[in-house]
């Protein structure tokens, strides 16, 4: 955990935290080149279904030209943020039973299955298809574990991000092009919104209320503060947090009574489209529904970072990986380079509403969103998303999830930042 904690302390420099730390990994074994690759590629994601399976499809268009002679064979498991797909992928690769390859969050999430010895090292994959000149330098030094690298990016996700219905916030009387700059001035609008009887802020089940809860704290502790939460640095007892958890209780108090029984984070971004809602917080992939469903950015919706959190990027990516063991490695292989390509991360991206990895993929018809977010993630301080497996390993983030939940129906502040630091002290041993 040292070793974690102090690579983990760079993050302030550039902000990621893409697998830089520990593991270990063996020789690589000679497992075949994705130009022989035949067969059945069995790919593990959580993309199944609205616009995170129309990415996937795009990918799959271009995989299915780059390699005529393989065929895909989609396994995914529904369920957004990995929420049902990771516990079956661990006791699928606890069973010796691994995918061909696997979607994981780059960071502290793919680092679980690095220290578990569960992934190949990809450095020669790497070497051989020139990747490391094609992603920027930073990101492959974060990459690196011990000299190694273990997955390819497929994409970068932005988390802070609020998405808004211009016509409903026109109707409260508030300026669209003009998002609140903090939290007070964003809960002001809310109260202006619930006065015309809609629900000011739109949230469903257990991760996007984790999302929710990582955006407050973002914007309430700034990005040493948050940062600080997943290195020790800031104390989860200190009455900073308590103000953040308590600003996360009043923002939660303008989310729709029902969010529990929302199944994922489509229905309250619906709620948003519907005019139902004026606000959600959601990560970019919420721009690839927008987008699917036909509605207009500046006249259907707007989007803004999260108030407060201007200037920052809060980052996460779906990196691909070779699990030790796979059935066809050549197979998977061959699907990590439409993965790392140029042009499988222009097809796919623009779908999925996130940004490329590779610095070489045409972005020219991206959204405007998409363009907006290129810019910024080129000079915003970079920060690691909680829900989104970069800022911290699984565990962490199932123990901190269980907290916020209960916390939604108990609201009892002191029980969940007792419990918070409860966490972090368990997992920063
Ligand atoms: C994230 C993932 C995104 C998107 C989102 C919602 O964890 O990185 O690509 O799928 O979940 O499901």
């Amino acid at each position: 955990m040292r070793r974690r904690l102090s690579l983990l302390a760079g993050v302030a420099a550039l902000g990621l935290t893409l697998a830089g730390c520990g593991g270990g990994g063996d020789t690589p074994s000679d497992n075949g080149n994705a130009k022989d690759a035949t067969g059945k590629v069995g790919v593990f994601t959580w993309w199944a279904d609205g616009s995170e399976k129309a990415g996937l499809d795009a990918l799959v268009g271009v995989f299915n030209k780059d390699f005529p002679n393989v065929t895909f064979d989609n396994l995914a498991v529904a369920g957004g943020a990995g929420s049902q797909a990771k516990s079956v992928l661990a006791a699928q690769l606890k069973a010796g039973n691994p995918p061909d390859s696997f979607q994981a969050h780059a960071g502290a999430e793919l680092q679980d299955y690095i220290d578990a010895d569960q992934l190949e090292d990809l450095s020669s994959f790497y070497k051989d298809n020139d990747l490391s000149s094609q992603f920027p330098k930073d990101l492959v030094d974060r990459l690196t574990v011990d000299g190694k690298i273990y997955s390819v990016p497929s994409n970068i996700h932005r988390a802070n991000v609020v998405w808004a219905n211009v016509e409903v916030l026109k109707k409260a009387g508030i300026d669209p092009e003009k998002p609140a700059e903090n939290l007070d001035g964003w809960f002001a609008d809310m109260d202006k919104i619930k006065a015309t009887g809609v629900i000011p802020l739109a949230v469903a089940g257990s991760w996007t209320q984790v999302q929710l809860f990582e955006n407050v704290l973002l914007s309430s502790l700034g990005v040493d503060g948050y940062n600080g939460l997943w290195d020790g640095k800031t104390d989860w007892k200190s009455a900073e947090v308590t103000t953040a958890i308590k600003a996360y209780e009043k923002a939660l108090s303008y989310t729709n009574t029902d969010r529990d029984s929302l199944s994922d984070w489509a229905p309250a971004t619906q709620l948003v489209q519907d005019g139902a809602a004026a606000y959600n917080v959601m990560g970019d992939w919420a721009e690839a529904k927008f987008a699917q469903d036909g509605d207009k950015s500046g006249v259907d919706y707007t989007y803004f970072p999260t108030p407060g959190t201007a200037g920052v990027f809060d980052f996460l990516a779906d990196s691909f990986t070779l699990p030790k063991g796979a059935p066809n490695p050549a197979g998977a292989k061959a699907w990590l380079t439409t993965i790392g390509s140029a042009e499988g991360q222009t097809a796919f991206n623009k779908v999925k509403g996130s940004i490329p990895a590779n610095t070489t993929a045409k972005t020219d018809d991206f959204s405007e969103y998409q363009k907006s977010a290129i810019k910024d993630f080129s000079q915003d301080k970079i920060v690691s998303s909680l829900a989104h497996g970069a800022a911290v390993p699984v565990a962490w983030l199932n123990d901190l999830s269980t907290a916020v939940s209960k916390f939604g129906g108990d609201k009892n502040v002191d029980g969940l930042q007792s419990s918070a630091a409860a966490i972090a002290a368990k997992f920063a041993k």
